[in-house]
C-alpha cells in the first residue's frame, strides 16, 4: 500500500516528522507531497533539515492568497499527483487549508484518507481551522484521534467508532525525539542573552486575532503591562502574517518585547522549555508547554486543546490587557505537576502500526 503524505506549513512537517521517521524505519512505500502553501526558509525547508526529512517528491508551490486561491489551486494540483501515483491512503495532519485540500482531493479521487489529529474542537466557525477540521474528519477514513476526547468529539458528530483511533499526538513524539538533539546542537539563549526561566516566550499568529486592529492591538498593549508588572524581557519570534499586519496598521511593539524572525524547531523547543512562561494563541505551542511543565496563557477566547485547561497548564484570556495581565499572574502562582494528556511520544509507530494492519486484511 503506497503512502501519500500531504504537507504544507511548519506545524504540519513538524507534527508528521514522526510518521514520516516511523515509514523509513519500516521500509513502507510512501511519497511527500508539498503544497507550498509555506515557502519562507524558516518556516519550510528549515524544519526538513533540522528533522532530517527526505525532500518532497512533489511541491506544488502554491504559495499565499485568499483561502478560496490557496485551496483551490492547491486541490487542482494534489488531483493530478493522486491520478498518477494512485496511492492507497493519503495521510494529513491537524487544520490548515492544506489538510482541507489533500482530504477532499484523496477522496474524489476515491483514494482512503487518514487524518492525523482527528477530531479537534474549538466549536468556532470564525476560525478557518475549525471548517477545515470539520470537513477533512468527515471525509476521512482512518481517524487517529489524539486523546479520548477528540474520539467522543467525532462520536457525538456521529462518525463511525471503527474508524477512530486513540493514538496520542504526534507532537509528544517530535518534542521527545528533538528535545536532546536541541541540548547538543544549539544555544539559543546564549545567543540572545537570557537566563534560564528569567524571561516569557511569546507567539501570536491567529488570522482571527492579528488580522484585526483592535484585537492586534490588544495583544501588544498586554505585553506592556505584563512588562511593566512582572518585568521579564519577552521574546517574541513573529510569523510574517503578524510582521506584516504590525505594520500596516502602524502599530508599536512596547518596551521588553524583543521581535525576533520565525525560530526552526530546535532553538525554539530550548527557547519553550526555558522560559518562565509561555504567552501564545498557537495550537502546537499550547500542547508543547503542558507537554515541557511551561505555564502557558492562551491568546484566545476558546481552544480546541481542552485538555490543557482541565490538566491545569493552560489558561485562556483572549486579547484584554487587564485579563492578559491577570492570567500571568495566576499561572506564574500555580504548581507545574501537571500531567501530559496526549500520550507516551509513540503516536507515529502506532498510526503506521494501524496502517499496516488494516492494508493486511484488506488483501
Ligand atoms: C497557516 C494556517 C494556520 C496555521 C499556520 C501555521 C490556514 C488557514 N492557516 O496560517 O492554521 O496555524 O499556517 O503557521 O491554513 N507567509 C510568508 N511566508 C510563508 C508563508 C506565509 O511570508 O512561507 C505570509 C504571507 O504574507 C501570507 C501570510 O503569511 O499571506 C499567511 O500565510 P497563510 O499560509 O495563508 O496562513 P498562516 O497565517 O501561515
Ligand atoms: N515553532 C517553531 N518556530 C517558531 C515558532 C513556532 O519551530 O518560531 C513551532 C512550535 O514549536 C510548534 C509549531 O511551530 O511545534 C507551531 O506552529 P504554529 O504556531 O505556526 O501553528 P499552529 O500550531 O497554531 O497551527
Amino acid at each position: 500500500m503506497k503512502i501519500s503524505i500531504i504537507l504544507g506549513t511548519r506545524p504540519e512537517i513538524i507534527k508528521m516528522s514522526p510518521v514520516i521517521r516511523e515509514c523509513e524505519k519500516q521500509g513502507l512505500a510512501y511519497f511527500i507531497l508539498h503544497t507550498g502553501q509555506h515557502y519562507s526558509y524558516n518556516l519550510d525547508k528549515i524544519f526538513f533539515e533540522e528533522l532530517e526529512l527526505p525532500e518532497a517528491k512533489y511541491n506544488l508551490d502554491v504559495g499565499s492568497g485568499t483561502h478560496a486561491e490557496e485551496t483551490g489551486k492547491m486541490l487542482i494540483g494534489i488531483e493530478k499527483v493522486l491520478k498518477e501515483e494512485k496511492p492507497g491512503i493519503v495521510l494529513v495532519e491537524g487544520d490548515t487549508n492544506t489538510v482541507l485540500a489533500g482530504a477532499l482531493a484523496a477522496v474524489k479521487s476515491h483514494i482512503k484518507v487518514g487524518h492525523v489529529e482527528a477530531g479537534l474542537r474549538s466549536y468556532d466557525r470564525n476560525m478557518p481551522e475549525e471548517i477545515n477540521r470539520v470537513l477533512a474528519d468527515h471525509v476521512s477514513d482512518y481517524l487517529f484521534a489524539p486523546t479520548e476526547k477528540a474520539k467522543e468529539n467525532l462520536l457525538r458528530e456521529s462518525i463511525e467508532e471503527s474508524k477512530i483511533f486513540v493514538t496520542g499526538n504526534t507532537i509528544v513524539d517530535a518534542v521527545y525525539q528533538n528535545l536532546e538533539i536541541a541540548k547538543r546542537e544549539v544555544d539559543i539563549l546564549k545567543k540572545l542573552n537570557l537566563n534560564s526561566k528569567e524571561y516569557f516566550l511569546v507567539t501570536a499568529h491567529r488570522q482571527e486575532n492579528v488580522d484585526i486592529k483592535g484585537r492586534l492591538k490588544g495583544i501588544l498593549d498586554g505585553l506592556e503591562l505584563v512588562y511593566n508588572k512582572f518585568n521579564y524581557p519577552t521574546i517574541y519570534p513573529v510569523h510574517p502574517r503578524t510582521k506584516k499586519k504590525i505594520r500596516e496598521f502602524g502599530l508599536e511593539v512596547p518596551k521588553g518585547v524583543e521581535l525576533i524572525e520565525p525560530l526552526g524547531f530546535l532553538e525554539f523547543l530550548q527557547l519553550e522549555a526555558n522560559a518562565k512562561l509561555v504567552l501564545t494563541d498557537s495550537g502546537g505551542v499550547q500542547e508543547e508547554t503542558c507537554i515541557l511543565k511551561v505555564p502557558c496563557v492562551t491568546l484566545r477566547d476558546n481552544t480546541e486543546r481542552p485538555e490543557t485547561l482541565e490538566v491545569g497548564s493552560n489558561v485562556l484570556v483572549g486579547v484584554n490587557q487587564n485579563k492578559i495581565s491577570e492570567g500571568v499572574k495566576h499561572m506564574l502562582n500555580k504548581d507545574k505537576n501537571w500531567k501530559n494528556p496526549f500520550g507516551d511520544g509513540k503516536a507515529g509507530n502506532m498510526i503506521t502500526k494501524i496502517l499496516i494492519t488494516s492494508a493486511r486484511h484488506s488483501n
